[in-house]
This record gives C-alpha cells, sequence and structure tokens, in this order.
C-alpha cells in the first residue's frame, strides 16, 4: 500500500515508518523538521520537507504521492506550549490537520488515521476509561485534539472519507525527546545518566497509563487496514501508573540510588489516567505486549548508545 505519514521525523512517525517500509509499504512522509530530525528518518522513505499549516505546499505533496492511506502524527505534541500559546498550538493541530483532511479529499485517499490523546478526556470519572467517558479536555492541547477527531468525523460525513481515530496512552520509547516537558521516562533516563536530580511534578501519586511505541506502532499497521473503519479506539497498556514507581522503574534500570525532588503539579495536568482497549481488541485485533520494564530497559539502552 502508499502510505503518507505525517510527522513521519518524530518519535512515533519514524517508527511507524521503518515497520510499514518493513512491511512492504511503498511510504511517503511529510514534517517541516521542527520537532523531528532527519537522523530519525528512514532512508527509504521518501520524505518532503513541508509545513501542514501552508495548504498548497500539503496538497501538492499529496498530488505527487497519490497516498492510499494517511497516518497523520504531525502536530505540536507539547502541553505546556498549548497552554502558554493555544492559538500556535490550533494553528498546528486544528488548521494544519483541516489542511491534511481536505487534501486527502481531494486525492480521494481511502482512509485517515488520526493520532489522538488520552488527553481529550481528562478528569477521569472512572478507571479505566474507555471510549464513551466523557470527553473533557484540560489543555487547548487536548482540546485542539478532539476539535480534529471533530472535522475528521465532519469530512467522513460529507465526502465518505474512511478514518480511524486513534487515542494514545503515554507513548513512551527509544528516540523519545528527552529534553521535552513530555516523555517522562526519557527525561528522568536522561537525568539519571547524567547525574541530575528528577524532578516529580506533584506528590508522585499521580497516575499515567504507558504504552511502548512499538505497540503503538503495531496499532498503526493494524489500522491502515480496512477492518474497524470510521470508529474510535484507545491504545493503551491498561495499567495505572504511577509517577513514582515510573522513577523506581528508571532508577532501577540505570542503577542509580538518587532521590527525586518533588516540585508542584503543572497546569494542564490531570491526577489519574488509565484507558480500556477492548473494543481496540476485539475490532483491531491488538492488544499491548511490553512491560514497563522491558521498554524502559529499551529507552536506557537507547539513550546509552546515542549519548
Ligand atoms: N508521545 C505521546 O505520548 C503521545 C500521546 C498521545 C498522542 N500523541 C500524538 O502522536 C503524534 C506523534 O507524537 P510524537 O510524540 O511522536 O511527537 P513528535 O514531536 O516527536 O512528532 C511530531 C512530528 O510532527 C512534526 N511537525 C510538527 N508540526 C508540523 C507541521 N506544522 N508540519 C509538518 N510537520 C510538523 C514534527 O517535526 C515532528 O516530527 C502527535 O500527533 C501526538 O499528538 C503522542
Amino acid at each position: 500500500m502508499k502510505v503518507l505519514v505525517t510527522g513521519g521525523a518524530g518519535f512515533i512517525g519514524s517508527h511507524l515508518v521503518d515497520a510499514l517500509i518493513e512491511e512492504g509499504h511503498e511510504v511517503a512522509v511529510i514534517d517541516d523538521l521542527s520537532a523531528g530530525s532527519e537522523a530519525n528518518l528512514n532512508p527509504r522513505a521518501d520524505f518532503h520537507k513541508a509545513d501542514i499549516t501552508d495548504f498548497e505546499a500539503t496538497r501538492s505533496v499529496f498530488a505527487e504521492v497519490k497516498p492510499q492511506v494517511v497516518s497523520h502524527l504531525a502536530a505540536q505534541t507539547s502541553v505546556r506550549l498549548s497552554m502558554a500559546d493555544p492559538v500556535r498550538d490550533a494553528t498546528v493541530n486544528v488548521l494544519g490537520s483541516i489542511n491534511v483532511v481536505r487534501a486527502c479529499v481531494e486525492q480521494k485517499v481511502e482512509r485517515v488515521v488520526f493520532a489522538s490523546t488520552c488527553a481529550v478526556y481528562a478528569g477521569a470519572q472512572y478507571i479505566p476509561m474507555d471510549e464513551g467517558h466523557p470527553v473533557l479536555p484540560e489543555s487547548a492541547y487536548g482540546a485542539s485534539k478532539y476539535a480534529v477527531e471533530g472535522y475528521i468525523r465532519m469530512f467522513a460525513l460529507a465526502y465518505g472519507l474512511k478514518y480511524k481515530i486513534l487515542r494514545y496512552g503515554n507513548v513512551f520509547g527509544p528516540r523519545q525527546n528527552p529534553d521535552g516537558e513530555a516523555g517522562v521516562i526519557s527525561i528522568f533516563t536522561k537525568q539519571f545518566v547524567e547525574g541530575v536530580q528528577p524532578t516529580i511534578f506533584g506528590d508522585g501519586t499521580k497516575t499515567r497509563d504507558y504504552v511502548y511505541v512499538g505497540d503503538i506502532v503495531k496499532g498503526n499497521v493494524l489500522a491502515i487496514r480496512d477492518a474497524g473503519d470510521n470508529e474510535t479506539y484507545n491504545l493503551a497498556g491498561g495499567k495505572e501508573i504511577t509517577d513514582l514507581q515510573v522513577f523506581e522503574a528508571v532508577r532501577k534500570a540505570v542503577r542509580s540510588d538518587m532521590e527525586p525532588k518533588y516540585a508542584h503539579k503543572r497546569p494542564g495536568e490531570v491526577d489519574r489516567s488509565s484507558l480500556d482497549y477492548a473494543r481496540a481488541r476485539a475490532k483491531l485485533g491488538w492488544s499491548p505486549t511490553v512491560e514497563l520494564e522491558d521498554g524502559i530497559g529499551d529507552v536506557v539502552a537507547y539513550y546509552r548508545a546515542t549519548h
């Protein structure tokens, strides 16, 4: 299949590109390299440096590539930046995504697979949250991602575009940027290795649902096929893991005895998060396979090998 991956030079997108090429698909990438890097890019991918907020640039890549399926991952991914500059966040995440979906319709793309997020749910009314859990984002990032879900459903109704919306839990793995404010496993790993005392925001009891990047990639590879179209799916580990448990797991992996320091919880951060992935298991045949400790081992090995 001919697959166009937006954000294919980023953390998750670059692993997805590798897996698609491995499976024998023809893969093109759109990325503006604002957060991604050419070092992540598979040399067998057809790379187009373009900004999705520029409709003419986006549509001309679509016209040249003529993809059958589009995996749309390009985004502004920082919750903190989304709160500091919600207009910038919406420009990339909402307007940029509308450009991508318009180009899909124009080029008669069969299916778009969208990288959404558990940040659309925010405050958990029950745990684990299924796809029917009320949506009430507490960050501009969550709001922008949810807005895109709405546009995709609208484009599907108006033009017959098929879609899958994948709401990821907290993804971790090699290539995640340790210098951002998200990706706590990469951040802790870097801090431990460099002898910097890691900071836990809150009292350590805040929970997240971690899912290994290889499992997210498998979910995306399943999603480019036709089974289970026009649906929204949680992709997550299905376990509630505290900040302190993550800290301990990374500390064990790097064999350190450093203690954490604590700081105030940051705006837009929820107290608890865990997702029910039963729908993805039933309709896509997807389940997470990598345990937190094993995935953390990979992150530490990757960090040591590249620094
Ligand atoms: N990492 C997570 O835990 C997580 C969780 C839920 C959802 N997601 C979603 O998964 C997707 C990938 O996230 P990631 O963690 O790999 O982030 P990332 O920042 O590594 O990847 C995003 C990519 O998009 C590119 N990009 C940004 N703005 C662009 C623009 N205007 N035009 C073209 N390219 C642009 C960046 O250069 C980068 O390569 C995002 O849509 C994100 O919202 C990630």
